[in-house]
């Protein structure tokens, strides 16, 4: 079993009279896939944005490495190894998939022409290539924008981008929500990779056959709280919903 990499305890969220987090704890291990999932207004989105740096919780205490963190901005959160692909899709359309890739992280162009803000386009595009080949993902050209790619594809993209930066954390806010059966497919398999890689990959979905076959723990969260957690193998699709819906609460799960 690996070590927690993740510690969440305890965190409240409120948006003004609405507590979106009422003490929801949640870990996440280093070389696993743990799902997070709920009924609609369970608080996933809430959990996440707070653990990326989106949000802040109103209390509660996060952990990394077992140090406490706090995550002013998600740039904060990614210089600690924390990235998202969020529920709602962040590509720019008018850039192609390399300048996607190395937004807010552009490479300069050696020399004074990078002190005058040029950009190192080519080396960008390499880099960008390499980056969504190690993660199966072929693209017909690196040369066209965004907004022309299939959602697929697209989704793919902001995929790539969060697990090339990541070193410790990816959230995946409904990564595959939007897509068909074969995306999906490969989107999953773009999820076991970066597992293998030895990063903590967190997992929200509403697609129970998706979350039992890639999950190596499951945790669900009803009205704001964690009620239950699985260890993927040998859970039943009937324990989930019995969770999500209330009828399961493991008193030890909170
Ligand atoms: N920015 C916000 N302002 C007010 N209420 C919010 C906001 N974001 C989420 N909520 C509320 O918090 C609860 C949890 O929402 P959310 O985290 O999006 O749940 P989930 O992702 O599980 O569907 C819901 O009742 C939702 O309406
Ligand atoms: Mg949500």
């Amino acid at each position: 079993m690996s070590e927690i990499l993740l510690d969440a305890v305890d965190l409240t969220k409120h948006y003004g009279s609405v507590e979106a987090l009422r003490g929801a704890s949640f870990q996440a291990r280093a070389g696993e896939v743990t799902a997070l999932i709920g009924d609609n207004g369970a608080g996933k989105s809430t959990l996440v944005k707070c653990l990326s740096g989106a949000e802040q919780p109103t209390s509660g205490r996060i952990l990394l490495d077992g140090t406490e963190v706090h995550l002013d901005s998600p740039v904060a959160a990614r210089r600690l190894g924390i990235e998202t692909v969020y529920q709602d899709l962040a590509v720019a359309p008018d850039l192609d998939p390399a300048a996607n890739l190395f937004l807010g992280r552009e490479i300069p162009r050696k020399g004074l022409l990078g002190k005058l803000g040029m950009l190192d386009k080519a080396e960008m595009r390499r880099q960008a290539v390499t980056e969504f080949e190690k993660l199966g993902v072929t693209l017909q050209s690196t040369e066209v924008s965004i907004g022309s790619l299939s959602g697929g594809q697209r989704q793919s993209v902001a995929v790539a981008r969060s697990v090339a930066w990541a070193s410790k954390v990816v959230f995946m806010d409904e990564p595959t929500a939007a897509l068909g059966v074969r995306q999906r497919g490969r989107v999953l398999d773009v999820i076991k990779k970066v597992r293998d890689k030895g990063i903590a990959v967190v997992l929200i979905s509403h697609n129970m056959p998706e979350v039992l076959s890639v999950s190596d723990r499951i945790e669900v969260l009803l009205q704001g709280k964690r009620v239950a957690r699985f260890a993927g193998a040998d859970t039943k699709l009937e324990d989930l919903v019995a969770a999500m819906t209330g009828a399961l609460v493991q008193e030890e799960a909170a």
